[in-house]
């Protein structure tokens, strides 16, 4: 018998359809955009997973240390968990130095920041940052990595953010990761606040990918629809 308070759509498909209008905004705007234009290089990809590498360092301890909580338990999955993958590519990318080379922007610093916020609280704020990542990794990532591999020409050993060696079947375990979100949702009970936590994880991911846009031109990106904010503000 389903409780009286679970919400009638699973939490996968209802994230799915709280953040449709801000993927396709993700998939069109800034470095992301430059990428699937076939206009990205080496450096840009190395500024973006370096800035990346603090939310997925912050996101995978809060995973670990919540993950015998409500909720985290269903999806804190260490096959997905990308940081070795980040590190490696990094070393490949920009050399030993890469940790001291590669600029911190302070929109990959907010990015951890909110997610290490979150970690230090109970955790279950987490289960969306998770969804964003790890299924935008193992569905857009991988259109992401064919064209990287094309342009700017990266070797495999600089794309293993977007190999998942331990998945045999990725399109199958895609399918299990969702209903795992969707159990997830049924023991946390309410949606609303991790349908909005996914919201900002895309506004996170948008503001990252405008500034690695900014910093790799040096000049504004074609943002549809919103205007970059005033530097300071
Ligand atoms: C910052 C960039 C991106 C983020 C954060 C992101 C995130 C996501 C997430 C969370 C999903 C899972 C949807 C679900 O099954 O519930 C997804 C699916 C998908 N993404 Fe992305 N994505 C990004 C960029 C891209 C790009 C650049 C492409 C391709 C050009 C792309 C193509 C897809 C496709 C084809 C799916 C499967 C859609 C579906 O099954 O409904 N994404 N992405």
């Amino acid at each position: 018998m389903e409780m009286a308070s679970e919400p009638a759509t699973g939490l996968a498909d209802a994230l799915r359809a709280h953040t449709h209008a801000l993927h396709a905004e993700a998939e069109r705007t800034g470095y992301v955009r430059r990428v699937l234009r076939g206009e990205a290089e080496r450096a840009g990809h190395a500024l973006l997973i370096a800035n990346l590498l603090p939310a997925y360092r912050a996101l995978e301890a809060g995973l670990e240390r919540h993950r015998a909580a409500s909720g985290v338990r269903c999806i804190a999955e260490p096959t997905v968990y990308r940081t070795p993958a980040l590190e490696s590519d990094l070393a490949a990318l920009a050399g030993r130095d890469w940790r001291r080379s590669l600029a911190h922007l302070p929109e990959g610093e907010r990015y951890a920041a909110r997610i290490a916020r979150l970690a230090a609280d109970d955790g279950v704020g987490l289960i969306a940052h998770a969804y964003v990542r790890y299924l935008g990794d193992l569905n857009g990532g991988q259109v992401l990595s064919r064209v990287l591999a094309r342009s700017p020409g990266l070797t495999a050993d600089e794309l293993a953010f977007y190999d998942f060696p331990d998945i045999a079947d990725r399109e199958a375990f895609k399918i299990r990761y969702r209903r795992a979100f969707d159990r997830a949702g049924r023991e946390v009970g309410a949606h609303a606040a991790l349908l909005n936590e996914a919201a900002f994880a895309f506004r996170l991911n948008i503001e990252l990918s405008l500034a690695v846009a900014h910093a790799v031109s040096g000049h504004e990106p074609l943002t549809p629809g919103r205007p970059r904010p005033a530097p300071g503000s």
